[in-house]
């Protein structure tokens, strides 16, 4: 079963306060003791942040600001041919620099004024009535630190590249933006911690890794499709299915692999009636109900 740790690095804080973040023995940057320790300064920074303050300013190296150029200009031409139109559209309106990372704040005052959404910093994990509860608020939790410059075309887990390129622009966007805000008043009702895993797992094959038909073509809204270089040209290629909430908040995945099964949208008003619809009503009642539905037909 999907448990939120696999996803980010745990990070520890010793009585000293010095922070490390724990990268998995086949994480890119597991053998680089220069990565490692810039990866701990940056949860660091996090870690230190109080609500109120200006988000940490990190002063991105050339290598770092190099991965971002990178990105960015592989994933323009592919965003064109495979992402939703209100996607590119917010691609436009929002503006980042291709040219080097931009801060927390810098994202906020670019998407504040579209949709009303703010970023701000997290270590890694955060506990997932936190960050699901947070969206209600349009508030957004996102790491700062930058994939490994190895690999720059992928990354084991949800990076600054991920957060801002992949969720950045879908929070820019009326529908997708409302749709992140609707799982976080879910989360808000939520009180077992079961549920919210259902709620996170929904949320994981729709605004993580969902697909739609638009104008006869499939496209991704999926953040997790939209920022990764590799999974981006084999979503089309993957077994789809249509939209079931118990099964999507039912099934188990591997994070460390390409997501084999999609589930599929017909259309953007699918989404907007299936996934909005579920994210608006459910309570701990609801998806308990759903949970049984599905165990009785296992
Ligand atoms: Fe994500």
């Amino acid at each position: 079963m999907f448990e939120e740790a696999q996803l980010y690095s745990p990070v520890t804080t010793e009585a000293d306060g010095s922070v490390t973040v724990h990268l998995a023995h086949d994480h890119p940057g597991a053998n680089d003791p220069a990565y490692r320790a810039r990866r701990s300064e940056i949860a660091g920074a996090a870690l230190r942040w109080q609500p109120g303050q200006p988000s940490p300013a990190i002063s991105y190296t050339e290598e770092e600001q190099e991965v971002w150029r990178t990105v960015c200009r592989e994933l323009a031409p592919k965003h064109e041919r495979y992402a939703v139109a209100e996607y590119l559209e917010a691609v436009d309106r929002v503006a980042l620099p291709a040219d080097r990372v931009p801060g927390l704040d810098e994202v906020s005052a670019r998407i504040a004024p579209l949709t009303g959404w703010r970023y701000v910093p997290a270590a890694g994990l955060v506990p997932l009535d936190v960050f699901y509860g947070s969206l209600a608020d349009r508030v957004f939790h996102s790491t700062q630190y930058v994939r490994h410059p190895a690999v720059p075309l992928y990354t084991p887990e949800p990076d600054i590249i991920h957060e801002v390129i992949g969720h950045g622009h879908l929070l820019a966007t009326p529908t997708f933006g409302e749709l992140h805000r609707l799982a976080g008043t879910a989360a808000r009702r939520l009180t077992e911690i079961e549920n919210l895993r259902f709620l996170s797992r929904v949320f994981w094959f729709s605004l993580e890794f969902g697909v739609v038909v638009e104008d006869g073509e499939l496209r991704a809204y999926g953040a997790g499709i939209l920022s990764s270089y590799g999974e981006i040209e084999e979503f089309r290629g993957m077994e789809h299915r249509p939209l079931d909430i118990v099964e999507m908040g039912t099934a188990e995945y591997d994070i460390t692999q390409y997501q084999p099964v999609l589930y599929r949208a017909e259309s953007i008003d699918e989404i907007v009636e299936v996934i909005g619809g579920f994210f608006t009503t459910a309570t701990d009642e609801s998806i308990a109900a759903l949970a049984q539905r599905a165990a009785a037909a296992s």
